[in-house]
């Protein structure tokens, strides 16, 4: 692990961090991958800077493999959502690697389309994240669980958006249209239409 470069440490912290996400929001989260998906997500917001800063540090590297462990434990369990839907689709249609720079890109755009249906689970990654909710309205708490994962994704060096990986406008809607055709959707807690699958794509641009 230690000789992994800070880019490829980021971008699959990242996608650890869509596993925990994504099977803590889903449809069929149990106590169980809870459990799993939260003690994720805590370590990654923690350990996951550290590994990226030095690649050398045992303590970060360890946590992390920990937290990659558990959120592969949550998500083997309670299955994805539409980042990763989304995300195949990018990796598929323009050979981009799996992996976490296109789900760190979109994941926090999912989930701001996602918060509605589930503020609740929010405030919770919130606190994983270390945020304090305790004076904060559930929509704000909601809203600083998506403000904690964008300031990580920054932190970390996840480039902005998706029209810096190559994605195009005109390709939206082809990629839209597989997206819902990928079986990572079917867990996600709020169902999309074409139309504003297309529009957190556009989003993300
Ligand atoms: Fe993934």
């Amino acid at each position: 692990m230690v000789s992994m470069p800070p880019g490829l440490t980021a971008a699959t912290g990242m996608d650890a961090l869509t596993h925990s996400i994504e099977a803590f929001v889903s449809t069929i989260a149990t106590p169980v991958t809870d459990a799993a998906a939260l003690k994720s997500i805590e370590l990654i917001k923690e350990f996951l800077p550290r590994a990226v800063k030095d690649g050398s540090d045992i303590e970060a590297r360890e946590m992390m493999a920990y937290a990659e462990y558990l959120a592969g434990i949550a998500f083997n369990n309670a299955s994805l959502g539409y980042v990763h839907a989304m995300a195949h689709q990018l990796g598929g249609f323009y050979n981009l690697p799996h992996g976490g720079v296109c789900n760190a890109v979109l994941l926090p755009h999912v989930e701001t389309f996602n918060k509605e249906a589930v503020p609740e689970r929010f405030v919770v990654i919130a606190q994983a994240m270390g945020v304090d909710v305790s004076k904060m309205s559930r929509a704000e708490a909601a809203e600083a669980a998506i403000d904690g994962i964008k300031k990580l994704a920054a932190e970390v060096g996840i480039p902005a958006g998706l029209a810096e990986l190559g994605a195009k406008e005109e390709d939206l809607n082809v990629l839209a249209e597989n997206a819902m055709k990928d079986v990572c959707g079917a867990t996600n807690p709020r169902e999309a239409d074409l139309a504003e699958i297309i529009g957190i794509y556009k989003s993300a641009m």
